[in-house]
């Protein structure tokens, strides 16, 4: 590839999507390249670059999701899932009591795991949810990871990646090699197709946001960017979990840590009259 072409998916990737390509990435776009390259009529690269730069939309869009890093599991990493069911879901359904609805995002929602595992920590709770309307929202700017999220049918592989074997059996119905969701957990969640770099005051506000293993693909600008969105579109008492290892201390004066090795943050907010947080164990 030559070194025009790498600067200019590289430029394309980070306007539409934030992600950032290093030089040394150059084997990468090559390999993710080559099945769209084979697919569409373009033969090389540099004839998708012709393309792009001539205003193929389509192809700039597959573009972009061949470059996603979309590597998710269920309960991934574990301990944020237990904070959640231990700390924020009580804290939840107390602060909450009186209209009987919260709403959690999962900004980068990939193939649905996230999403589905905290609808299945609901669950957990459903006879405390009698009457509730919780509502779980998964966003992504892949359009083929949000088919796959709604249609839910998982591989063996995906399923023994941290979904624990009582689970399986209790939401899972095997077909064939693979595992669907059942139709309790599967209309919890709802999918969106929803790009980061925009807006997302269309979306309302949430009590909690999950937005792990996201940002570090984005440059400091551009962090610093959707985590002030995200903010801006939690309630003050909100919570947020970013990945274990992606610590915001010094990226955005958006967010004040509660447990910065679990990811756990709350919104900064300059008025004094704060609620409660409900990160915090009451
Ligand atoms: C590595 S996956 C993380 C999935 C999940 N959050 C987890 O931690 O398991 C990153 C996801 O973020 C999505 N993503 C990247 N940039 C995005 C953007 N600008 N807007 C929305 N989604 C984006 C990718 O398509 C991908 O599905």
């Amino acid at each position: 590839m030559q070194p025009s072409d790498f600067e200019f998916l590289a430029r394309v990737l980070k306007e539409r999507s934030g992600l950032v390509l290093t030089k040394d990435k150059g084997y990468l776009v090559e390999n993710r390249l080559m099945p769209l390259v084979r697919q569409t009529r373009c033969k090389t690269v540099a004839d998708q670059r012709q393309a792009g730069q001539h205003g193929d939309a389509d192809l700039t869009a597959r573009v972009v999701e061949a470059m996603m890093f979309k590597d998710t599991g269920f309960f991934r990493d574990w301990k944020p899932f237990q904070h959640f069911r231990t700390v924020v879901l009580p804290n939840l359904l107390a602060a909450r009591k009186a209209k009987k609805n919260f709403r959690i995002l999962c900004a980068g929602v990939s193939t649905g795991q996230e999403a589905y595992s905290l609808a299945m920590a609901l669950d957990q709770v459903r006879d405390q949810l009698d009457g509730w309307s919780p509502e779980v929202v998964g966003i992504d700017l892949s359009t083929s990871a949000l088919t796959f999220a709604g249609e839910a049918i998982y591989s063996q592989f995906d399923v023994q990646r941290g979904l624990p074997i009582r689970m399986l059996l209790k939401y899972f119905l095997k077909d064939d090699d693979s595992w669907r969701l059942n139709d309790v957990i599967r209309p919890m969640v709802q999918f969106k197709f929803w790009n980061l770099m925009d807006d997302l005051f269309p979306l309302g506000r949430f009590d909690v946001v999950l937005c792990r293993n996201v940002l570090p693909y984005f440059d400091m600008q551009t962090k610093f960017a959707v985590l002030q969105k995200l903010s801006r579109s939690m309630t003050d008492d909100g919570v947020l979990y970013v990945g274990q290892h992606e610590p915001l201390s010094g990226v955005s004066p958006s967010f004040q840590a509660v447990d910065a090795s679990l990811g756990v943050y709350a919104p900064q907010r300059s008025d004094a009259a704060k609620l409660p947080p409900l990160a915090l164990a009451r």
